[in-house]
């Protein structure tokens, strides 16, 4: 089948089972193309929370689809590729989250999304990368156990007034630049802006001019008057950040910055996905139940 083919079939399999296709901001040109929403995190649960679709494909990694699956018992959530994963939500199990709660007693629990269904259910509360300051805030009490990102948390340590409990995980895509590396691109690009995901280490995100979230970056890029921006983040945000301000020049920070999960997805897996309904991505009872507290609780805050 042609690539032509495949999309044509891929959208008329979602006419007829009446599906919903959600797809990550870093997914494959191709796979957005096809998608009926396309966002952040934040707004791909806020897109799942709403949808009166029987099936969702979720185009993207486990915790994105588990996090549908959680705010719509009952509904088909797929997951195109089964082995599509985020490293950073199996750095923290239940169990360690359990034991960090009872050295802590009584602390809030602040877990990132990017976390495992069993760990959401440990949590008063989750967050995205969009929302953490809003979410940390709402909490009560000075003290505030943040799971499972490192360099997510100590941003939001560094704009809220209360004192947070980190844990030692981090995004291997983000982790990885260095401040050096983008010192050298902003070198090689006098006048351009920086904007970076908040899963970068802090020595990047102090030399920032803004700390966003996927999406944030495209209402950055819309709205600035730079002509040229550098991005740290996913390399996949290049493809949407040039289709929002198609007049405008993105500049990767680092070519290397490519997350193996997210381009697991491609249009023939979302085509199989479609016709075979795999992979379905369940979340047991007593978990799903807990987990969606957390996830109702934030998207009550922002
Ligand atoms: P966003 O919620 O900003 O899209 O981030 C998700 C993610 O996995 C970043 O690595
Ligand atoms: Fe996880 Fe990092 Fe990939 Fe985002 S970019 S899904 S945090 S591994």
């Amino acid at each position: 089948m042609t690539q032509e083919e495949i999309l044509n079939r891929i959208k008329g399999l979602k006419k007829e089972k009446k599906a919903l296709i959600l797809a990550h901001n870093y997914q494959r040109p191709e796979v957005q193309a096809v998608a009926d929403i396309t966002g952040d995190s934040l707004e791909l649960a806020r897109a799942a929370a709403k949808t009166d679709s029987e099936i969702i494909v979720l185009c993207g990694v486990k915790f994105m689809a588990e996090t549908a699956a959680i705010l719509n018992p009952g509904k088909k959530v797929l997951l195109p590729e089964r082995n599509a994963g985020c490293p950073m939500a199996d750095m923290v199990t239940a169990d360690e989250l359990r034991a960090l709660k009872n050295k802590y007693p009584g602390v809030p629990v602040v877990t990132y999304i990017n976390s495992t269904a069993e760990v959401k259910a440990e949590s008063t509360v989750c967050c995205t990368s969009s929302n953490a300051v809003d979410v940390v805030n709402s909490v009560d009490g000075e003290k505030v156990i943040f799971v499972p990102d490192k360099n997510l948390g100590a941003y939001v340590s560094s704009r809220v007034d209360k004192q947070l409990i980190l844990w030692n995980g981090c995004c291997y895509v983000h982790d990885c630049l260095t401040r050096e590396e983008v010192l050298r691109v902003i070198d090689s690009h006098s006048g351009a802006k920086v904007i970076a995901h908040p899963e970068c280490r802090s020595e990047v995100l102090k030399i920032a001019d803004a700390v966003l979230s996927t999406s944030g970056m495209l209402d950055y890029a819309k709205k600035t008057d730079a002509m040229t921006i550098i991005v740290a983040t996913e390399i996949g945000m290049l493809w949407p950040l040039k289709k929002t301000a198609p007049g405008k020049n993105f500049i990767p920070a680092s070519f290397n910055m490519v997350c193996r999960d997210m381009k697991s997805v491609t249009i023939e897996s979302v085509l199989s996905s479609l016709e075979e309904e795999r992979f379905e991505i369940k979340v047991p009872g007593e978990t799903g139940k807990k987990a969606l507290n957390a996830i109702r609780r934030m998207l009550s805050v922002k």
